[in-house]
């Protein structure tokens, strides 16, 4: 049955440049997306920038540049990275937009008048770093605030509160009842807790221009702009037209919205998607029905470090510059990387021996190998068409089976989000073929006039495990396998829903073309 999906990620500072924690995020939802089509669904990936808060303000001011024009130049390093990783989105949230900053203001001028929001004077620490107030809840045992808070000062200040504590309570039973807001569900105890510690305080949205000027006006007080969490996380409804004039150009929110997974990593599960969102959602009249699902992934870390942190040297700072990956590797070996050397939810270090490794053992050899053979033999010894005949064998039989093992596992897999997973399954079933080949030895049953039975057998087999897993390997590595199509003359294969993948894909006398290596192997030290 077809049905819709709403793919989200979180959108990226813009106070510099994206890095492969970025690309990690943006190729998952790409994968998902594209294996949504795959599934048939009608399925839509929006992902985008946050241009807003003080850290933007800061870095232009050190630039000597107008913040607008600082981040129209970072944007730019952003949709660059993802157009060479060939991402494809259908939607772009750029927090400037005047769109998205009428659709915040709408929504806070709607809480204003319904009392939800209010002013009051507050005197406390604040940290920069981090851009919000800080209760004693978020002190360290020593009684410190922790460096996670970076630079911390004290406060006097009046300010616009969410009434966030009017909804906490409904949040902790949603929470402990839905067994699809958060995923995967080992994250939810961090939640819970944290609505523990949220129960009595409210929600500071706004910040003074005399501090801040780079952020959406308060419609009800030109005093004041908007804490960046609350004008940011409401990109998500704003972009599927939420709340949007029939001409804003947006996609239709109903059509988009119920269906949906928000792609974040799990260092902004607490407080901000975990308890601020859905509650500010609950404040602006959505039901439990209509809350979306959060996809937790965990963090690529370098060996002894962390990846996002301005405390990289240079050298690492380029090596995980995405653009600069994609130069030295290609999309697909990127790609594929990624989302091959992390469990979803989990973390992995940043390695790129093990990114050439792998590309090299997994798809080099392995894929690389099965396509090359299977093409080329067709080409050598059946005169580049396949054939037919009544030839039928155990191991054959086995292969066939297998087919529809892999593609249920991978898409059991995938439902999941596990792509990694998936990915195993398919390795798996081209190791199974490429052992499947060496005991079939189509080079020797080509030399006996007596096997052009076993011979035209076994090569139909390997031409259609090459097609079967052009299609399961689509989704992460698109660019690769419309080679592998091309090669095969199988166009069709592109336009292939997954329930209609199955063993005979491939028409008797079909022609295929000259095998090229569709994956060269790489190696470090000649890039380097
Ligand atoms: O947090 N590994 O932006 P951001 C994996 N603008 N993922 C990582 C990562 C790493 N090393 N480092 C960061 C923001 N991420 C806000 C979001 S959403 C309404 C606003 C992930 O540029 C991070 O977890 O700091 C987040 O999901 C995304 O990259 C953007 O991080
Ligand atoms: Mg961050």
């Amino acid at each position: 049955m077809k049905s819709s999906f709403y793919i989200t990620t979180a959108i990226d500072y813009t106070n510099g440049s994206p890095h492969v924690g970025h690309a990690y995020e943006k190729v998952l939802a790409d994968v998902i997306n594209r294996y949504r089509k795959l599934r048939g669904d009608e399925s839509y990936f929006l992902t985008g920038v946050d241009q807003h808060g003080q850290k933007v303000q800061q870095t232009a001011e050190k630039e000597g540049i107008h913040p607008g024009t600082y981040v129209r130049k970072t944007t730019k390093r952003f949709t660059n990275a993802w157009e060479k990783l060939e991402l494809q989105y259908d939607g772009w949230a750029e927090t400037t937009d005047e769109r998205h900053k009428k659709c915040v203001a709408d929504i806070l001028q709607k809480l204003y008048d319904e009392g939800q929001i209010y002013k009051k004077q507050y005197k406390g620490f604040y940290s920069i770093k981090q851009e919000q107030f800080l209760t004693d809840k978020e002190r360290g045992e020593d009684g410190e605030f922790g460096s996670e808070w970076g630079q911390v000062e004290e406060r006097d200040e009046e300010n616009y509160y969410f009434k966030l504590s009017d909804h906490v309570a409904w949040l902790r039973d949603y929470v402990e009842k839905s067994d699809h807001f958060i995923i995967p569900a080992f994250r939810k105890t961090d939640v819970i807790n944290a609505i523990e510690r949220a129960e009595d305080s409210d929600l500071c949205i706004s910040r003074p221009k005399e501090r801040l000027r780079w952020g959406i006006e308060m419609p009800f007080d030109p005093d004041f702009v908007t804490f960046v969490w609350f004008d940011a996380l409401i990109n998500y409804i704003s972009f599927a037209g939420y709340n949007a004039a029939p001409d804003a150009g947006f996609p239709e929110f109903e059509k988009l919205w119920p269906a949906n997974i928000h792609i974040i990593g799990k260092d902004i599960l607490v407080p901000s998607h975990s308890i601020y969102w859905p509650c500010m959602l609950h404040a602006i009249g959505f039901t439990d029905e209509q809350m979306p699902s959060l996809l937790v992934h965990g963090f690529w870390n370098l060996k002894n470090g962390k990846v996002s942190k301005s405390e990289m040297t240079p050298e690492q700072a380029a090596m995980l510059d995405p653009v600069n990956l994609v130069e030295k590797f290609g999309a697909d070996c990127v790609r594929y990387y990624l989302v091959r050397d992390i469990h979803t939810g989990r973390d992995s270090d940043f390695d790129p021996e093990r990114l050439v490794m792998l590309f090299n053992t997994e798809l080099a050899n392995n894929l690389g190998n099965l396509c090359n053979r299977g093409l080329s033999m067709t080409k050598r010894f059946l005169g580049g068409a396949t054939g037919q005949s009544d030839y039928d064998d155990e191991l054959s039989q086995e292969l066939r089976a297998e087919s529809a093992t892999t593609i249920a596992t991978y898409k059991d897999a995938m439902d999941r989000y596990c792509v990694s997973e998936a990915l195993e399954a398919v390795i798996k079933y081209i190791t199974l073929c490429n052992q499947y080949t060496d005991k079939q030895a189509p080079w020797s049953l080509a030399k006996d006039e007596t096997k052009m039975a076993e011979l035209t057998t076994v090569l139909g087999h390997l031409t259609e495990v090459v097609a079967i897993v052009s299609v399961l390997l689509k989704p992460i590595i698109p660019s690769a396998c419309e080679r592998i199509q091309a090669q095969l003359k199988a166009n069709f294969l592109a336009d292939v829903k997954i329930d209609d993948l199955k063993w005979g894909m491939i028409p008797v006398g079909q022609e295929v073309a000259k095998p090229k290596p569709v994956f060269p192997r790489i190696s470090l030290e000649e890039e380097a």
